[in-house]
């Protein structure tokens, strides 16, 4: 069914192409019109409340250094205890740029060169990465579609996982597959790395996007004060409020003094200080923008569920159902086409190619668009397996 007839908060859709947004102008040009579905952003514009905080911080016009506003961590640990049930305390929390600097210094502020980072595969690409970058050695873990619903592989874990896995990696929610882990799961994981003195660090960046209704993000670190101790959280504001280009800020949650000395020991000198407007847009999306939040949530829930009735009707296309994040894990093995991810281009619309995250035989389909774009790109695709 068209959203046409019941305008939202999205309507109409804010043109892109002229805005030098990475998503729409990487693959498109004058002679080739290209809908851009493959980066994590959204489309769809943020709340006014954080737009008027942002302006708001503009008018004060001087831009010198500046610190985080008097209350911003009172809201985030508010903000933690509402919604998960974790207390967490202000010295706990290093503020950082982006979440993916964070993933690099976490996989080697412990242990040594040789020692192991581990991660599920497929992946957001960092995760397969920063082994790699780091002198890790990298033990991927596999997952595995069980009655429809992607599954880490806890057999091959169990196998792999020693005292040389210094850290895991966890994607929670999972960037692309679109499962948010149970508790078991996450029970299951948080064991395994506590025998072998594993650090687990968690992003949870995709935390404010779970769209069933039935299912509830649980913070790794607050199952127990054991495993929260042996963890680094990170969260931030960017995905769900849909802010990348405001600057980074993301924030590393690490209980343990010794752990977070070590990160902050590798992240000195080599990140940057979040700025003045990205605190402001993020103070503002945790205390004031719920009512919004719930309403993006609603938006995507529909664009996923007419995402998934559709592509279950085009043969040689297959998804799983997506829990949480605004990314459709697209199996093409049966498609047919050698090169999926150029003939999808050709057709013009630009995926994420699996390769990059683990798994050639899959592409990632964003969603976080205009309904009428939603259905434009299903169109071409439909049009490139004809
Ligand atoms: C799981 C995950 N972590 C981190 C990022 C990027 O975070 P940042 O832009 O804060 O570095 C993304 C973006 O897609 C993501 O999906």
């Amino acid at each position: 069914m068209s959203k046409k007839t019941r305008p939202t908060l999205f309507d109409p859709p804010i043109e892109r192409r002229a805005s030098d947004s990475t998503k729409w102008s990487r693959f498109s040009n004058k002679e080739h019109d290209v809908i851009g579905a493959w980066i994590a952003d959204m489309d769809l514009p943020t709340s006014n409340n954080i737009i008027n905080a942002i302006k708001g911080r503009l008018d004060e016009r001087v831009f010198g250094y500046s610190e985080p506003p008097d209350e911003f961590f009172d809201v985030v640990i508010q903000r933690l205890e509402e919604k998960y049930g974790w207390k967490t305390k202000a010295e706990w929390f290093v503020p950082q740029p982006g979440v993916v600097p964070s993933l690099f210094f976490a996989s080697n502020c412990v242990g040594d060169t040789g020692d192991a980072v581990m991660a599920a595969r497929p992946n957001y690409r960092y995760f397969l990465e920063t082994a790699e970058h780091t002198g890790r050695v990298f033990q991927p873990i596999d997952c595995h579609v069980n009655q429809h619903r992607w599954e880490m592989d806890f057999d091959q874990m169990r196998q792999t996982i020693s005292p040389k896995t210094k850290t895991f990696l966890l994607c929670n929610p999972h960037n692309p597959v679109g499962r948010i882990l149970d508790q078991q799961e996450l029970e299951t994981i948080a064991d395994l790395c506590l025998r072998n003195g594993t650090m687990i660090c968690a992003d949870e960046i995709h935390a404010d996007l779970v769209l069933d209704r039935d299912k509830q993000h649980i913070p790794i670190a607050s199952l127990h004060p054991e495993i929260e101790k042996k963890s680094i959280t990170l969260i931030s504001a960017s995905k769900a409020f849909n802010l990348p280009a405001i600057g980074g800020l993301s924030l590393a949650i690490i209980p343990d003094p010794a752990l977070r000395s070590a990160f902050q020991h590798k992240a000195y000198g080599v990140a940057t200080h979040p700025g003045a407007l990205a605190y402001a847009a993020t103070l503002t999306a945790f205390k004031d923008c719920d009512n919004w939040l719930l309403q993006t949530i609603s938006y995507l829930r529909d664009n996923r569920d007419y995402l998934e009735a559709q592509i279950s009707g085009i043969e040689g296309l297959n998804m799983n159902h997506v829990e949480a994040t605004f990314l459709a894990w697209i199996d093409v093995s049966n498609s047919g086409l050698a090169n999926p991810v150029s003939t999808f281009l050709d057709h013009g619309v630009a995926l994420s190619d699996g390769a990059e995250m683990g798994r050639a035989d899959h592409v990632r389909l964003n969603f976080a668009c205009h309904r009428s774009t939603l259905e434009e790109i299903v169109r071409r695709l439909k049009a490139s397996l004809a």
